[in-house]
């Protein structure tokens, strides 16, 4: 093992703390202090005008934090991602989702070959499906059209379709009915296929490693139930089914034909592969030219975090802010409150690309670390939070960082009455982060004329920190640049904690038990090695079931 310095007794963390221990800055004191405040710590990339104005810190937590970033080797690590190199070492894989979105004529080598012209060539091929797709040239076994596109997959191969589709629900073609279909519990792929019409429908299956127990589950049923529906002619799956994987071999044994497959390679990890192969669903609904304009979003922020100076640099500045609450402040979660409802799948996306990469409490060479890793990220979009959670984020205990993402325009299709609440929704995103960092005193609360024994109650204490990011409109150009940011704010993160953001190996033990019990569920099977607990669940379950 390589004798490197643990993260915590670094001179740089040290320093951290030392600064940490001259107390809690305060936020109105800080504006007070300085009137350019406002104007001084925002970045602008791209579309996005992020605000970061509203955190604990100074000019001096900043370069504290940039000398941590430096003497972790964050830079060189971020190059050698670029470069192709196996920077996810325990799967000895490259980790290139930026080659996904790198444009034609760049070269980006893995081994010593350029992987570009297989990524357009990919693209190209998902392009000339969609259109088919769209424009009803692609029919079904019987003829008719496809109106119906249902992608069967999960994590990674879920998460990242299902969200965009619903971000970019403007941009579909409205004619065309999406479902997806994630959960091994048999109700969500019933529910995504009673009303629809077999002769009419196309299953996406998405599977980097085409062996996910939950998706070829649900593909297998989702077989028989268009065979079923059509007759049982076994040759109507090629024309209702293609696959979006990285394993030839297995998607043959599962009877699609390989001309239906769209590749893509190891070297996309599944929490961002969305921008891949993967992303055929979403595709299919906005078209190859908006897909485009989003990948191009991706590709613009990829080039401001590999080019961009420390100090301007967006996605380094909100992850070493997630280091400064993780690490000094004890924080333990993060909240992502979009003030959009077609970002309502969003933070439930980032919770795999940020918990599923940073939930590691091992560092790169194995050893356990002994200082904090990824939060739990949590959140909905706004209004409907500040009628729920939002209290405790005001006045309970907890010290919650949150990230807000507005939009100044409403999307096209609003008019009259709909696209004036804009306005309203956007009121309240404004005025949550000035309540959170500015609270209301128990001397403004009394001035109010409040009873005494209220004012405690009404009292705000603020100092709540929160990012604020707005952009013109939800663009697919706009999702890419967010999903590229919160991308590599994890890598920065990870960078800086030495673990490995690029493995999942905590969820294997789940699957591997998860086999070992079913027989016991299925066939009455004895498992032996059960503990007793779940020994006496097993046989409750047994006994309670029909
Ligand atoms: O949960 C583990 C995981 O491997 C994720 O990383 C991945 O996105 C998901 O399962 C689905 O995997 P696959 O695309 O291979 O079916």
């Amino acid at each position: 093992m390589p004798d490197t310095p643990e993260l915590t007794r670094r001179p740089e963390w040290a320093a951290l703390e030392d600064h940490r221990a001259e107390g809690q800055p305060v936020l109105r004191e800080l504006f007070a202090a300085d009137p350019a405040r406002a104007e001084r710590y925002v970045v602008r990339v791209g579309d996005l005008y992020i605000d970061y104005s509203k955190h604990l810190i100074t000019d001096e937590t900043l370069a504290l934090l940039q000398e941590l970033a430096t003497a972790t080797g964050v830079f060189g690590l971020r190059d050698a991602m670029f470069r192709g190199e196996k920077i996810n070492i325990t799967e000895r894989r490259a980790v290139l989702h930026t080659a996904l979105r790198a444009p034609r004529d760049a070269v980006v080598e893995v081994d010593g070959v350029d992987v570009v012209p297989a990524v357009h060539a990919v693209l190209d091929k998902m392009g000339h499906f969609a259109e088919r797709v769209r424009s009803g040239e692609w029919t079904g076994h019987t003829g008719k059209r496809i109106r119906n596109v249902v992608n069967i997959g999960i994590g990674g191969s879920d998460l990242g379709p299902a969200m965009a589709y619903e971000a970019l629900r403007a941009f579909t073609a409205r004619e065309l009915t999406f479902r997806f279909v994630s959960n091994v519990d048999g109700a969500d792929l019933h529910e995504a296929t009673r009303d629809l019409d077999p002769a009419e429908t196309l299953f996406i299956v998405a599977s980097k490693t085409f062996t996910t127990i939950e998706t070829i589950t649900n593909a297998t049923s989702a077989r028989t139930w268009l065979l079923d529906g059509l007759g049982g002619d076994e040759k109507a799956v090629a024309k209702h089914f293609v696959a979006l994987s990285t394993n030839a071999g297995k998607v043959t044994e599962f009877g699609i034909d390989p001309d239906n497959m769209f590749e893509f390679w190891d070297w996309v990890g599944g929490r961002y592969s969305y921008d891949s192969a993967i992303g055929l669903s979403l595709m299919i609904a906005i078209g190859p030219d908006r897909f485009r304009e989003m990948l191009d979003g991706f590709h613009l922020v990829d080039e401001h975090f590999r080019t961009a100076p420390a100090e301007a640099n967006a996605p380094l500045l909100l992850g070493l802010l997630g280091v400064w609450y993780g690490n000094f402040f004890d924080a333990q979660s993060h909240a992502v409150l979009p003030y959009s409802h077609y970002l309502s799948k969003f933070t439930a996306y980032l919770q795999q690309l940020d918990m599923e990469s940073n939930g590691k409490s091992v560092d790169r060479d194995g050893r356990p670390v002994d200082w904090q890793t990824g939060p739990v990220v949590w959140g909905t979009p706004g209004t409907n939070g500040q009628h729920a959670y939002y209290q405790l984020i005001h006045q309970g205990t907890k010290l919650i960082p949150a990230d807000f993402i507005g939009f100044a325009e409403p999307v096209a299709e609003l008019s009259g009455e709909l696209k004036a609440q804009h306005d309203l929704l956007m009121a309240n995103f404004f005025a949550q982060t000035q309540a959170l960092a500015f609270g209301k005193t128990a001397a403004e609360v009394r001035a109010e004329g409040v009873a005494e024994e209220q004012v405690a109650h009404r009292t705000f204490r603020g100092n709540h920190p929160t990012t604020t990011i707005l952009a013109r409109e939800l663009t697919p150009s706009v999702l890419g640049q967010l999903v590229a940011l919160y991308e590599h704010k994890v890598f920065v993160q990870g960078a800086i904690w030495n673990i490995d953001s690029f493995d999942q190996w905590g969820v294997e033990l789940g699957k591997v038990l998860a086999k070992r019990i079913e027989p016991a569920l299925t066939e009455g099977a004895d498992v032996s090695g059960l503990d007793a607990s779940t020994t006496a669940l097993v046989s409750t379950y047994r006994t309670l079931r029909k």
